[in-house]
């Protein structure tokens, strides 16, 4: 079933881990299936990473709606979580097309990344995006890729912020021109948190 949903080698999920109180967290983090392993690579300031080496559990959320992406950096309260299905950690309930559960192990560091080999424990096919390719959702998943890549270059000291200012940029007036209202909503709030972000950041 991994081969037919993750057929194009790099997909986008939702991380979902345990800190050491046993509290989920998410995370949108990319997967690479080679056919017969996933990785997984979260830069080592991530709270992604550091639940891993606490707890090397995870659970793999796959979807095609962008809005939960958005929610699992924005609004990470409207996550709901189901501990039932097969327990530890839980998955994200949802228009999810599949559920990967996996056990991790840190292979080595790589340029301020972990790289995890994560091997399969259990998969689930969930109730399915039901989902028509959009662009408008594809630039939403962009922008928010535009987004996290600008905080952490804010945080390292701003260089080459034009760039993927431009990028996001382009992305969320995609969505404000293609967009249903909740989309463009979530593009405003993208809007906001980066004019935050940036302060008063030159470029
Ligand atoms: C679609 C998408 C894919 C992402 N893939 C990765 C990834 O592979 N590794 C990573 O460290 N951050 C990735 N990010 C950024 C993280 O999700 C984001 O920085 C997150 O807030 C940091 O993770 P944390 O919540 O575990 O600290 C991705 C973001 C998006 C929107």
């Amino acid at each position: 079933m991994i081969s037919k949903f993750l057929r194009f080698g790099y997909h986008e999920s939702i991380a979902v881990t345990l800190d050491e109180e046993s509290v989920p967290h998410a995370a949108p983090m990319g997967v690479e299936y080679d056919g017969s392993n996933l990785i997984l690579r979260p830069y080592e300031s991530s709270k992604t990473y550091v639940n891993l080496l606490s707890r090397p559990l995870l659970s793999l959320n796959f979807t095609q709606d962008a809005r939960y992406f958005f929610k699992a950096i924005f609004k990470r309260e409207e996550i709901s979580y189901d501990f039932s299905v097969f327990g530890v950690p839980p998955v994200i309930v949802g228009d999810f097309d599949l559920y990967v559960w996996g056990r991790t192990k840190l292979l080595g560091l790589v340029s301020g990344r972990a790289v995890f080999l994560v091997t399969v424990e259990k998969i689930h096919e969930g109730p399915g995006s039901k989902l028509a390719l959009s662009r408008a959702n594809n630039a939403l998943l962009e922008a928010l890729i535009y987004y996290t890549k600008i905080a952490a270059l804010v945080d390292e000291g701003s260089r080459g912020l034009a760039e993927y200012l431009n990028l996001l940029r382009t992305n969320l007036n995609l969505v404000r021109r293609l967009g249903s209202p909740e989309l463009v909503g979530m593009a405003e709030i993208i809007e906001g948190k980066l004019n935050e972000l940036l302060g008063d950041v030159l470029i």
